[in-house]
């Protein structure tokens, strides 16, 4: 089904948090038109029907059928430093699982760095990319991909992608399902820096992997040891015979439950 931009556009005035919206039928990819925008507003949130260059963590794509899922960015001017960049990968992972949560009554599992999984299945990948100046971040721009109604997937994906759809076996509506997304990101965004050790514990408690024997690969090295925590940065702190190394990018395999 079509998404619904009258209603869509009226309800999210009444949240009183999105500044500006623009909906795109098609799109090469909601976060590289909000990351080329000049003079961005604050809270601008740009959602496509369909992106044909879709981007993934890791240069990889991005894919998901029209019609069927939520491709969607919100762009920020935030008020935080350089080093607080990881703030926003905690904040807007916890609010999407929050949201779910509340919604579905289930538990939604974070996996570092920002993934979102249901039954051990990925349904939700954020993207945040931003600019800085000086100390501070000028722009961050948060690109989110949350698989709705979509029930097939490439072959290559299926074994490990799920869906709302496939995980509750019923259809959800798209608007109320963002319009429930960007409520609680609103929430916890706007209280961010006062209550950012809140927000991290909350998305440890979710954490699939914390405390396990994990494996991580980026594109060059492969990485074992013990998830030992997560720092206020976004790092991923691991254990390695007692030797603590810090590590900002990769995937993550449990070794050992
Ligand atoms: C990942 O899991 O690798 C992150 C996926 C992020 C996908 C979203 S869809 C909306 C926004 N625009 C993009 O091109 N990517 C993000």
């Amino acid at each position: 089904m079509k998404f619904d931009v009258t209603r869509f556009s009226k309800a999210i005035k009444k949240l009183n948090f999105i500044n500006q919206f623009e909906y795109y039928d098609e799109i090469d990819s909601t976060n590289s038109y909000l990351l080329k925008k000049q003079n961005l507003t604050d809270k601008t949130l740009v959602l496509a029907e369909f992106q044909f260059k879709g981007k993934g963590r890791l240069e990889r794509k991005w894919f998901a059928n029209a019609y069927e899922n939520l491709t969607f960015s919100i762009g920020l001017i935030p008020e935080l430093k350089t080093n607080e960049l990881g703030y926003l990968n905690f904040c807007t992972a916890l609010s999407i699982a929050e949201a779910i949560e509340k919604n579905a009554k289930c538990k939604v599992e974070t996996k570092w760095p920002n993934d979102l999984l249901l039954g051990g299945k990925k349904f939700c990948g954020i993207l945040i990319e931003s600019q800085f100046e000086e100390n501070h971040l000028s722009k961050s721009i948060i690109g989110i991909g949350l698989n709705v109604n979509q029930t097939v997937f490439q072959d290559e994906f299926k074994e490990r992608t799920t869906s709302l759809r496939l995980s509750f076996n019923k259809n959800f509506k798209r608007e109320e399902v963002l319009l429930k997304v960007l409520k609680q990101f609103s929430k916890n965004y706007l209280t961010l820096s006062k209550d950012i050790n809140s927000i991290i514990k909350k998305w440890k408690s979710r954490c699939n992997s914390l405390g396990k024997e994990i494996s991580l690969t980026n594109n060059k090295d492969i990485f074992t040891g013990i998830f030992e925590d997560v720092a206020e940065d976004g790092s991923l702190i691991l254990n390695q015979n007692g030797k603590l190394l810090k590590l900002f990018s990769g995937d993550v395999t449990v070794i050992k439950e």
